[in-house]
């Protein structure tokens, strides 16, 4: 085994300082001078401009950045328990210490209990009952999920950007929203707005976040499982989801043609026992897609869902489970959606899985999620081979991620009691990519070892191409 050689182990021998500094100076400026950081292209540059802006740049407003919410540590979402370790004064929390936003601006209770966020989607003159509480959905793979034939489709409901509808303008709209300082949300006063540059360089970062393409189903995986839950998924006649979620991804097809980002009413709004109306706070229904809406919502890409719940536009579910078990009940079969396709159906059912198969469709979005974590954590210990001893930044950067990435490939196959020799080589992965961080003159060593036992997983998860 690749990781076990005892060139390897001879690497974590941890070596006397003196010989590093020697090794250091004998190595001389020459050497130095070959490991400063290469210059980036003018696309690298780009994006790595809307990096700094987004977790960086507060835009003249209430101190919140596109990081307070778009974690980078959380899959560019939030949950209720991550928002449980922050402190008081972070800045995701100002209705709580900015008197000018103590009211209408969020719901403190509901932000900590359900990650829910106050939308004004359908204006601003009505604060205190014209609104939608929604759920803070992942920026990944937003190359595959945003273009639909009606133009492009942002938000929970698709038309969360303001002017073209673009994922460009959709920064416009979200300082608005949610940086501004009091509920007059007066540009120049209470917020700056992004110039035309920042505007592309946001585009672009956030373009090159997570998944570049869609997957090409089937996958060849290993599990019955899982493999059970695929076939399912994909079957029109059984699990039906390939219709809408196409490869598992956020675009529908018809009759074996691919016709982009689609809006459905699929009943989430009639879900019964929703957990944020339980608390007795105010939820109005969400009207979806338009003012006034017309009940529809975005098909959102599934690779990434298992690892960003809770789930739907309101955080509705908390368990991937559940949210598969969601198209089996009354809620779905009685939306227009679940309707469609009844009508459709030779026996006029619309969708009905056994508890076996819904936990065997779940299991199939877990497993593609821990390949998924599996690829970016690959791609990111790459790039930190191919830096130069003085990008201990970016270094640091890409391992934390890595580092996260290989957590949720954890999660999300324990969670489901799955493939557990994989979960094992992702704890030695996690360990081996911790290491890595914290070396400062085997960092190339400790992330090649990542890599190889990252491989290994995903062997456990997938047949390889011979
Ligand atoms: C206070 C929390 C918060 C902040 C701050 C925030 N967002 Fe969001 N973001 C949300 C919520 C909630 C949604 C869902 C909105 C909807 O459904 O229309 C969202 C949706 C999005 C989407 C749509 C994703 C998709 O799949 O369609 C993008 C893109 C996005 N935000 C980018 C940004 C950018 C860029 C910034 C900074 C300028 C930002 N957000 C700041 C909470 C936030
Ligand atoms: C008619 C189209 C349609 C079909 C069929 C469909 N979905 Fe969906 N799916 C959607 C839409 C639209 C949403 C967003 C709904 C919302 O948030 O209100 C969604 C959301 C989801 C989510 C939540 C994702 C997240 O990030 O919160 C999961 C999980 C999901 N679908 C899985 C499935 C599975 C599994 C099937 C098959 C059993 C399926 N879907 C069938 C349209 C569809």
């Amino acid at each position: 085994m690749p990781g076990h050689s005892s060139a390897a182990r001879a690497r974590r021998v941890p070596k006397p300082r003196f010989l590093a500094a020697l090794l250091v100076a004998s190595t001389g400026l020459a050497a130095i001078a070959a490991c400063q950081p290469k210059p980036l292209d003018p696309k690298a540059a780009l994006i790595a401009r809307g990096r700094d802006l987004f977790f960086n740049e507060t835009f003249g407003g209430n101190g919140r950045t596109c990081g307070t919410c778009h974690r980078q540590e959380e899959n560019l979402t939030l949950t209720p328990a991550f928002i449980a370790t922050l402190p008081k004064d972070d800045p995701l929390f100002v209705a709580e210490f900015v008197p000018a936003l103590a009211q209408n601006f969020e719901n403190p209770r509901l932000m900590r209990e359900f990650g829910l966020i106050k939308e004004n989607l359908d204006g601003f003159d009505s604060l205190a009952t014209r609104f939608t509480m929604r759920g803070i959905p992942h920026t990944l793979a937003l190359g595959t999920s945003v273009q639909s034939p009606a133009g492009p489709r942002t938000g929970w409901s698709g038309d969360g950007a303001p002017a073209d509808g673009s994922l460009r303008s959709f920064a416009v709209g979200a300082v608005i929203q949610h940086f501004t300082k009091t509920l007059d949300r007066v540009a120049d006063v209470d917020f700056r707005l992004p110039t035309d540059e920042e505007l592309d360089a946001l585009e672009a970062f956030q373009l090159s976040l997570g998944r570049q393409a869609d997957l090409q189903l089937p996958l060849p995986l290993k599990g019955v499982v899982a493999q059970r839950g695929q076939a399912i998924f994909m079957d029109n006649a059984v699990g039906k989801c390939n219709i809408c979620h196409s490869n598992a991804g956020a675009t529908t097809s018809l009759g074996g043609n691919n016709i982009g980002n689609t809006n459905f009413n699929t009943g989430v709004e009639d879900l019964p026992d929703q957990p944020a109306r339980l608390t007795g706070e105010l939820v109005p229904r969400d009207d979806g897609f338009r003012t006034p809406g017309d009940s529809t919502f975005n098909t959102p890409p599934l690779v990434e869902a298992a690892d960003t719940g809770p789930f739907f536009h309101n955080n509705s579910v908390e368990t991937i489970e559940g949210a598969v078990a969601f198209y089996s009940g009354p809620a779905f079969n009685r939306s227009p959606s679940g309707r469609f396709l009844a009508s459709t159906d030779p026996k006029k059912v619309g969708i009905q899985l056994d508890a076996t198969q819904t936990v065997q469709v779940a299991a199939f979005l877990r497993v593609i999620n821990g390949l998924e974590n599996i690829r970016q954590a690959l791609a990111d210990l790459e790039e930190v081979e191919g830096l130069g001893f003085f990008e201990r930044a970016r270094g640091r950067e890409l391992l934390e991620r890595a580092n996260h990435e290989t957590d949720d490939g954890i999660q999300v196959l324990a969670g489901g009691g799955l493939h557990p020799e994989a979960v094992t080589e992702l704890v030695k992965a996690r360990e081996l990519t911790r290491r890595a961080a914290g070396s400062l003159f085997n960092r190339r060593g400790y992330t090649g070892d990542a890599k190889a036992a990252q491989a290994r997983a995903r062997a456990r998860l997938i047949q390889e191409a011979p």
